[in-house]
């Protein structure tokens, strides 16, 4: 998702109390589920976008605690003019998923959603895409023994450099599909809403955490 720069968009976000900023962010690790006051699992979607699957994902599972991280503050600062008032289960972090394994402790985390990340094409920008091996050791380490992952995306290329990424650092395929049903879809995302209008396939696949 692409957005043109929106003046007043940094300090927007950096002001709402349901956004978690980075330095915060960096102090939360290991305690998530204070901020939450429960002790309800908690599920990460990377790349959050304007929200559409974390708001109706939080509304049809209130016992679990969601957190969507999202690096751009022009798309976050969109996703808090269109819901505003997010359920008690949501928080935003604005925030580079690079930094995942500074922000969760080992374990903290019971299941990933990778929805419709970017597919930066080009072979020499390979390592930018959210499932190349350095982010699935992130992953690896902050999800809980029997921890998930589930990845979507409409671009076969993608999908199938993916599959062999999480094979060969030792994650255990659950399913795999290069057209997923919208009736096995579940909640689906504005890319995935979006995709679907036009009659593309959806790739998905789901893992458990690797071993490696
Ligand atoms: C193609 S959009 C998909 C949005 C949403 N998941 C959906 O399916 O509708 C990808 C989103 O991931 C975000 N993103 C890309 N790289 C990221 C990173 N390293 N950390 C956090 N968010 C990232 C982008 O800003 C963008 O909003």
């Amino acid at each position: 998702m692409r957005l043109r720069h929106i003046e007043g968009a940094a300090e927007f976000v950096a002001s709402n109390e349901q956004v978690i900023l980075e330095q915060d962010a960096l102090a939360m690790s290991g305690h998530w589920q204070q901020l939450f006051a429960n002790e309800s699992p908690l599920h990460l979607e990377i790349g959050m976008g304007r929200g559409r699957f974390l708001m109706a994902s939080a509304a049809a599972y209130p016992q679990i605690n969601f957190i969507g991280l999202e690096l751009c503050e022009e798309v976050i600062m969109q996703a808090l003019q269109r819901y505003q008032e997010l359920p008690p289960n949501i928080r935003i972090l604005w925030l580079n998923a690079k930094m995942l394994d500074q922000v969760f402790a080992k374990g903290e985390v019971e299941r990933i959603y990778l929805n419709f990340p970017d597919p930066w094409p080009k072979n020499r920008h390979a390592k930018r895409r959210l499932t190349w091996d350095d982010y699935l050791h992130k992953y690896q380490h902050i999800l809980d023994d029997e921890g998930t992952l589930r990845f979507k995306t409409d671009n076969p290329q993608l999908f199938d450099w993916s599959v062999a990424r999480f094979a060969d650092n030792g994650w255990e395929p659950v399913a795999l599909s290069h057209d997923l049903p919208l009736e096995e879809s579940g909640i689906i995302s504005e890319y995935e809403t979006r995709y679907r209008r036009y009659g593309q396939p959806i790739c998905c696949g789901e893992w458990k955490k690797g071993r490696k």
